[in-house]
């Protein structure tokens, strides 16, 4: 595995996704940038990260030889290998907020965009992208958000915690080929933010809801215990989790 250092570029995602384009890109190979002048996040927000203090890297993840039923798998694959990172690096209290924030002392603390290869109506690759928040230490206009310096008082090495989370990926996307589904969503759930708690939602109309988030669909859905033991499923545009 390789990784690709840039000083600054629009998006990591981006930069991949034109590299492999271009030319044959090794399984694994990540691009790391200083810098994003447009890091993206999920549901297309914006990704701001103080420039050289975190992680924003995008690894290629090859799936040609990957029977992917269900492309949840893939986010439940990343999210994994994220906390088993840091878990090694003894970060407390981790926890993953449907479908994948990875957050800390409930601060977020990782945001995950997967952005997927399709070919002939089949998922051949993805690309992983991260953003984790490691050496900055001012988050002044998000309250919810935390680093690793925060949490565990410490700097980290940006490169080292980069290939602890390629090594950790290596190994979760080589059980989801072994198709052993069942244990990758079974850890998945150790680590569910809320889960049999009762939580309070807001749909896509902007009403408030209450809750007992109770699984994840095989499709991603968030499986939700309404009153009247009504069992509901939303996705991701039908649903926000508030606490
Ligand atoms: C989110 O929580 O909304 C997802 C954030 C993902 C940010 C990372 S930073 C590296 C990669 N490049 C991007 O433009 N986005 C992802």
């Amino acid at each position: 595995m390789s990784i690709i250092k840039l000083d600054a570029t629009d998006s990591t995602n981006s930069f991949l996704r034109g590299l492999i384009s271009e030319e044959t890109v090794a399984d694994l190979t990540a691009v790391m940038a200083k810098k994003q002048t447009n890091g993206r996040g999920q549901m297309g927000t914006v990704w701001n990260s103080e420039a050289s203090k975190n992680l924003t890297f995008s690894v290629f993840k090859n799936l040609e030889d990957v029977q992917i039923e269900f492309p949840f798998y893939i986010s439940i694959a990343t999210s994994l290998a994220l906390l088993k990172t840091l878990s090694f690096f003894s970060i407390p209290k981790l926890k993953v907020k449907w479908p994948n924030d990875i957050l800390s002392e409930d601060k977020k603390i990782c945001g995950i965009l997967i952005e997927n290869v399709i070919k002939n109506n089949k998922i051949t690759a993805s690309i992983i992208g991260i953003g984790l928040n490691v050496n900055q230490t001012n988050f002044k206009d998000l309250p919810k958000a935390s680093s690793l310096r925060i949490i565990s008082g410490r700097l980290f090495d940006l490169e080292e915690v980069a290939q602890q989370i390629i090594s950790n990926l290596r190994y979760y996307f080589n059980l989801l080929n072994s198709g052993d589904l069942a244990l990758l969503k079974e850890e998945y759930l150790n680590y569910l933010f809320r889960k049999n708690k009762p939580s309070t939602f807001k749909n896509a109309e902007g009403n408030l809801f209450s809750g007992f988030i109770t699984d994840v669909s095989d499709s991603g859905n968030l499986v939700v215990l309404l009153e009247d033991a009504i069992v509901q499923e939303f996705d991701l545009k039908e649903i926000q989790l508030l606490y």
